[in-house]
């Protein structure tokens, strides 16, 4: 995948007590004999690999002189294995052969003896499946007779890349003895703090034990306050974990702001020590109200024509009745779920009013539908296959997250888009060329069906290239027969990502005119279908495309490479916006990526965000200020409290929904505080104050710097509650990397 190297994951809460630290004694294994091409002789020891090249391990080989190779390689890496290593080891039971990450399929031997795979070749009956998210940590008995103690000895890896970067990468390979340690986890998910009555929380530690062993230790842990800067708890638990056993720990404490846990586990035979911190994750979002409150957008652009389906969004007490005042002739509205379907077939603006009413009153807001050619007039929220499954995804996963949609309430918040990422396409187009899906989905269109009876949008994934950036069938000289297909599933949006497009363009300095031709034509095809079908540009945000996104009518278009679930990325990628903000408007948005937030993995192994919940409340703020897509990028059917408590503040969404359109501009930027103010469309501000610093930072606002004075009426958004007049400035103490994000209105202009 072309940018997937850039995905250093994965090596987080997992990484800190589960193993992937390496022991006293280890063998670093930095370089390789390298060949591309394939010949199983190569597994053998005794094969003469002197005229092989030389690779540096852990980089793929398109970074050592390998530009544009796909396909097969072999790599042989010799080592000696001194016998000390396994006489000076607490355990001495098993040896670690550490090969980090494969781009994308691998098969490894040990002196001929194959001791795993991970993936399948395309000549394996399953075919050509990447598994480049997995970690190829291959364990053997330490009595095996295929290791040589103290001689040379043969690792020989078989690899296939199937496009993108190729080869070992995206970490260290390494040999060394596993320990008992190697065996524990703590595992992390935010469901397991329960919020309790009276402001406490509990953290519920499952400490578990992989091993067909043994193993003791002690749990150390500190609970701190990190604003009070002073510690509340602290304990040392012994503990004898059987094997394959978990065992589980409550540790209570407050529920508020910067409680922070630091757990150490140290394993009694090889005193090994691993750490475990986390913030706790504290909820901001008031619970939702029994009274009606819609919620969404208040701006939606459809062609006129086009079949228009939208379902009002509004969450109060069930069961919800819907109206909807002035509704124009061709819609017409479904009382008992709010779905306005029909056709418009005049351009304009129409104006109306929905209304939303159960026993406990009502709410009514204004609407508009503007008939036209702009589609996405706020921007999309919804969901997202890729940060979550990757090239995994399948119809089962797409509805079980849709279920989870619906059933947590996240559609009544707004969140309306459910959208295939890379993974679905077969292997070969029908004898026609008509695309086709892969087994893993069944019926295309009755996954639609399923969708659009919801109220649900219906998203879908493609590249101009012949190759997505998974290896899948991309569009490349069949995008009016794709487009047509799409429509005919009842696909309401498509993302086109350029990846092996490339292959078409001068490898530099490639024009303008080379950016946009693959647009082009897939514009002009989007255009004849009968159907509105929202146009998401990705190609990474080359040739400044926010510039030139509009000409090929797309809605959105990405703005930087791909986001992953750590602050470096979102620092990188969110922070770097603020040069966009004049390119935002109804219709036309800069993408900068999807949501990182909840369990995430791009595929089968899931993984809590590494994000802190400080760093959770930026990211939501962040993107709302910049009136960037909101596409979750999580498993919805396992959803924790907080995450979901993160996503339905509605008061937060508005800000990103806000029918102006506009992005927010940063106003300030000094000593690791940055301020962005975001024009709103009642006259209002809504503001982020961001601490980029590591410890609770005090930040003041003046309001004569964002050109504001007169008595100014603050409100906190996440808590939704007002903070009172503040005149000339206000301040605040915001959490390392977090934010506090706040609306003001009552001001007078300087
Ligand atoms: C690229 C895109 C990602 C995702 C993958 C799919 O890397 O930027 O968002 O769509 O391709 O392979």
């Amino acid at each position: 995948m072309i940018k997937k190297h850039l995905l250093l994951l994965f090596l987080s809460i997992a990484m800190l007590l589960n193993g992937w630290a390496q022991n006293k004694g280890h063998i670093i294994l930095s370089t390789g004999k390298f060949i591309t091409g394939n010949d199983p002789s190569w597994s053998q020891p005794g094969f003469t690999d002197t005229g092989w090249k030389d690779q540096r391990l852990g980089e793929p080989w398109q970074r050592q002189g390998f530009q544009d190779y796909h396909g097969y390689a072999w790599y042989r890496i010799h080592v000696i294995i001194p016998s000390s290593l396994k006489a000076s080891a607490a355990w001495k039971d098993s040896l670690r052969i550490f090969l980090a990450h494969v781009n994308d399929v691998d098969e490894t031997y040990l002196n001929g003896k194959r001791i795993g795979k991970i993936g399948t070749f395309p000549e394996d009956p399953e075919g050509y499946i990447s598994k480049w998210p997995a970690v190829r940590d291959y364990h053997l008995s330490a009595s095996d007779p295929a290791i040589k103690w103290d001689a040379d000895n043969v690792i020989a890896v078989k690899v296939y890349d199937g496009g993108g970067s190729g080869g070992i990468f995206m970490g260290t390979p390494y040999i060394d003895m596993l320990q008992k340690i190697d065996g524990i986890s703590f595992e992390n998910p935010a469901e397991t703090i329960q919020y309790l009555p009276g402001g406490r929380a509990a953290r519920i530690l499952h400490i578990s034990n992989h091993f067909n062993t043994q193993a003791e230790g002690t749990i150390a842990y500190t609970v701190y306050d990190a604003i009070e800067k002073k510690e509340i708890a602290k304990k040392d638990i012994k503990v004898t974990l059987a094997p394959f056993s978990q065992q589980n720990y409550t540790i209570e404490m407050p529920h508020k702001m910067g409680i922070e846990i630091a757990i150490d586990f140290i394993e009694s035979q090889s005193n090994e020590k691993r750490t475990f911190k986390q913030v706790l994750p504290y909820l901001l979002t008031p619970a939702v109200s029994a009274t009606p409150r819609i919620n969404g957008a208040k701006l939606f652009g459809v062609r006129p024509g086009s079949p228009f389906f939208f379902k009002i969004p509004a969450t109060g007490q069930k069961p919800l009745t819907y109206q909807v005042k002035n509704l124009p002739a061709g819609l017409t509205v479904d009382a008992n779920n709010g779905l306005i379907t029909g056709k418009l077939t005049k351009a304009g603006d129409y104006k109306m009013i929905l209304v939303v009413k159960n026993k406990l009153g009502q709410s009514e807001r204004s609407f508009t539908i503007k008939a036209g050619n702009l589609l996405a007039l706020t921007p999309p929220l919804g969901w997202n296959s890729w940060n979550c499954w990757g090239l995994s995804v399948s119809d089962e996963k797409v509805k079980s997250s849709a279920r989870a949609l619906m059933d947590k309430g996240l559609v009544d918040h707004g969140f309306l888009y459910m959208n295939i990422d890379d993974g679905w396409e077969a292997t070969k187009r029908a004898n026609d060329s008509t695309i086709v899906p892969n087994e893993k989905f069944p019926d295309m269109k009755g996954l639609g069906d399923f969708l659009h009876s919801n109220g649900i949008r219906f998203g879908i994934y493609s590249s101009p290239g012949p190759r997505t950036c998974g290896g899948y069938l991309g569009s490349y000289k069949n995008e009016a027969l794709d487009a047509a297909t799409y429509a005919s599933w009842g696909i309401d949006y498509l993302k086109y990502d350029l990846c092996s497009y490339t292959e078409f363009m001068p490898r530099r300095n490639s024009s303008l005119e080379d950016n946009q031709k693959p647009y082009i034509l897939m514009r002009d095809e989007l255009k004849k279908q009968s159907r509105d079908i929202v146009y998401s540009l990705c190609q990474y945000g080359w040739q400044d495309v926010w510039k030139w996104g509009p000409e090929m009518n797309g809605n959105l278009w990405r703005t930087t490479g791909d986001i992953e679930d750590s602050w470096s990325s979102l620092y990188r990628i969110g922070f770097s916006q603020a040069r966009l903000s004049e390119y935002a408007s109804p219709g036309r948005w800069n993408d900068p990526d999807m949501l990182i937030v909840g369990m995430v993995g791009w595929g089968e192994n899931l993984h809590p965000t590494r994000l802190t919940p400080y760093e959770q409340y930026t990211h939501i703020s962040l993107w709302s200020l910049l009136s960037a897509p909101l596409l979750l990028g999580c498993d919805l059917a396992k959803l924790d409290p907080f995450t979901l408590n993160l996503l339905t503040n509605d008061e937060v969404l508005a800000i990103d929904q806000d029918p102006l359109g506009k992005q927010a501009r940063q106003v300030l930027n000094k000593d690791s505080i940055q301020i962005w103010v975001k024009d709103l469309e009642d006259g209002t501000k809504a503001i982020g104050i961001f601490n980029l610093n590591n410890d609770f930072t005090k930040a003041t606002v003046k309001w004569e710097d964002l050109g504001l004075k007169g008595a100014i009426s603050v409100r906190d958004i996440w808590q939704q509650k007002n903070l009172g007049v503040k005149k000339g400035e206000y301040t605040e103490t915001v959490p390392p990397h977090g934010v506090h994000l706040i609306k003001v209105s009552g001001f007078d202009k300087t």
